[in-house]
């Protein structure tokens, strides 16, 4: 089939939980694909999928469903086979000219898996991605604060850098999200402490599910590990930040 033929491969980004949270294009490209494909865990339940139900519930006829099992491991060579399996499964799709929707928790190019799968097609096949709304912002909505005012510095860090890192960010920046923030909690708090920062900092958990947990004095939090799905945000405390010094 002549390239201009083949499919086109979407990255489509459904929010972090609240089936609301898709936008319009989201839920237009994801009725029309042919394919619709997600990661899912060994008992085949898959975030994404489920976060984008609604969008799923206007499917056209004949639409198929993909769920890709992602080993749960650390050890990226299980992943990237996984990926590589993927994208020629994808591929052969495209081939035949059929539109093909990957779902993405978030936003598909920020922390996406996603970009995995783009690196992989996109030399060969039409790839489009459509913005979905991240965790770090459905958060600083949860919380009704404001991120970043004026002159603040933002950094997005992750649980997985080392003490130093999360350290430097939390010194050298106004507003700092640590995301991947579940096994590193009890470093992250530990770093909230010496940093000066507990007062500054909220957690969050679940983010738009129905489990969402919000703590707002960190120093509540148990000193054990949580579950992925969690983030810290650390803004300047109201009371001192916004007066248009920064
Ligand atoms: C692989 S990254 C995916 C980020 C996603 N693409 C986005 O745009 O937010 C996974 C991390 O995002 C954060 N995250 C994603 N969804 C979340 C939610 N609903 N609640 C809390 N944290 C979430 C957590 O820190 C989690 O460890």
């Amino acid at each position: 089939m002549p390239a201009e033929q083949a499919g086109t491969f979407y990255g489509i980004g459904v929010g972090p939980g609240d089936p609301e949270l898709l936008t319009l294009k989201a839920v237009r490209l994801i009725a029309a694909a042919d394919w619709v494909v997600y990661l899912a865990n060994d008992q085949g339940q898959s975030q994404a999928r489920t976060i984008a139900r609604e969008a799923l519930a206007l499917s056209k006829a004949g639409q198929q469903e993909l769920p890709l099992v992602m080993p749960m491991s650390t050890d990226r060579r299980l992943a990237n086979a996984a990926y590589d399996q993927a994208a020629e499964q994808i591929q052969q799709a495209l081939e035949q000219g059929l539109q093909v929707a990957f779902l993405c928790e978030g936003d598909p190019l920020f922390f996406g898996s996603f970009s995995y799968l783009l690196e992989r097609l996109q030399d060969d096949f039409s790839c489009l991605a459509v913005p979905g709304i991240s965790s770090v912002n459905a958060a600083a909505s949860a919380l009704v604060e404001p991120l970043t005012l004026l002159k603040e510095s933002f950094a997005v860090i992750s649980g997985r850098h080392n003490d130093e890192q999360i350290r430097n960010a939390l010194q050298q920046h106004d507003s700092v999200v640590i995301m991947k923030a579940g096994q590193a909690r009890p470093r992250i708090l530990a770093l909230l402490a010496e940093t000066g920062r507990n007062d500054d900092a909220r957690y969050l958990e679940y983010i738009g599910r129905d489990n969402q947990r919000i703590e707002t004095d960190v120093r509540q939090l148990a000193d054990e590990a949580g579950p992925y799905f969690s983030l810290f945000v650390v803004t300047r405390a109201l009371a001192d930040n916004r007066r248009g010094t920064r």
